[in-house]
């Protein structure tokens, strides 16, 4: 059977609807012991390590031992779920076409950190959240599915937030899904997915929501 291991560093609310959607995940590894995901993990019955990068001198050790680790549980995808690690060249390498990451913006517009706050002050009227191959450019990759919604007048940071997040825990399952099921093929830089033949599946724009 496909098997999966989730990288975290913190909340991991991502990584929890993937468990809850019964999706074969072998680990649940964190860079930070105190990542509060790794219990809801451990409840689950899901087996977690830490590597914490704090123990190793620079990047390359601490991806090597990451790497290693992630072997030991022979996965077909690597998840990153807020995972808060720039991760080396060599590993995105090792892990071409198997590696995925949710971001919360639709890229390529607002890489990086602070995407809602980003938004704001843009002032773009749509913002939403992408599922993403990994490749050695910072938020950068062929892009599996996103989901947009609308950027309302009276929004904080905190409240679009709230409402990305709800759409990301839409979309990372089904992209994962796909990607089990032998259904996302990548055409040089665009995903297609063989059994959808339009845009609707890839594309979530729920509009505004009570
Ligand atoms: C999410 O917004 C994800 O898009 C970003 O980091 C956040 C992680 O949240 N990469 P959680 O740990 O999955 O709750």
């Amino acid at each position: 059977m496909k098997s999966v291991v989730i990288l975290i560093s913190g909340r991991g609310s991502n990584m929890q609807v993937l468990l809850e959607a019964g999706l074969p995940v072998a680990a649940v590894i964190s860079n930070n012991p105190a990542a509060e995901g790794l219990m809801f993990a451990q409840v689950h019955g899901i087996p977690t390590r830490v590597i914490d990068h704090r123990t190793f001198p620079d990047r390359k050790a601490f991806d090597a031992a990451l790497a290693e680790t992630i072997d030991t549980y022979q996965p077909d995808l690597v998840v990153l779920a807020g995972f808060m690690r720039i991760l080396s060249e060599a590993f995105v390498n090792h892990y071409q076409g198997r590696l995925i990451n949710i971001h919360p913006s639709l890229l390529p517009t607002f890489p990086g950190l602070d995407t809602h706050t980003r938004a704001l002050q843009e002032g773009v009227k749509i913002h939403g959240c992408t599922v993403h191959f990994v490749t050695s450019q910072l938020d950068h990759g062929p892009i599996i599915i996103q989901a947009a919604i609308p950027v309302l007048t009276d929004d904080t940071p905190a409240t679009l937030a709230e409402r990305v997040l709800t759409q990301e825990h839409r979309i990372y399952p089904q992209a994962v899904q796909w990607f089990l099921q032998g259904q996302l093929r990548l055409v040089e830089n665009r995903v297609e997915i063989t059994t959808i033949s339009n845009s609707q599946d890839v594309l979530y724009s729920p509009g505004i929501e009570p």
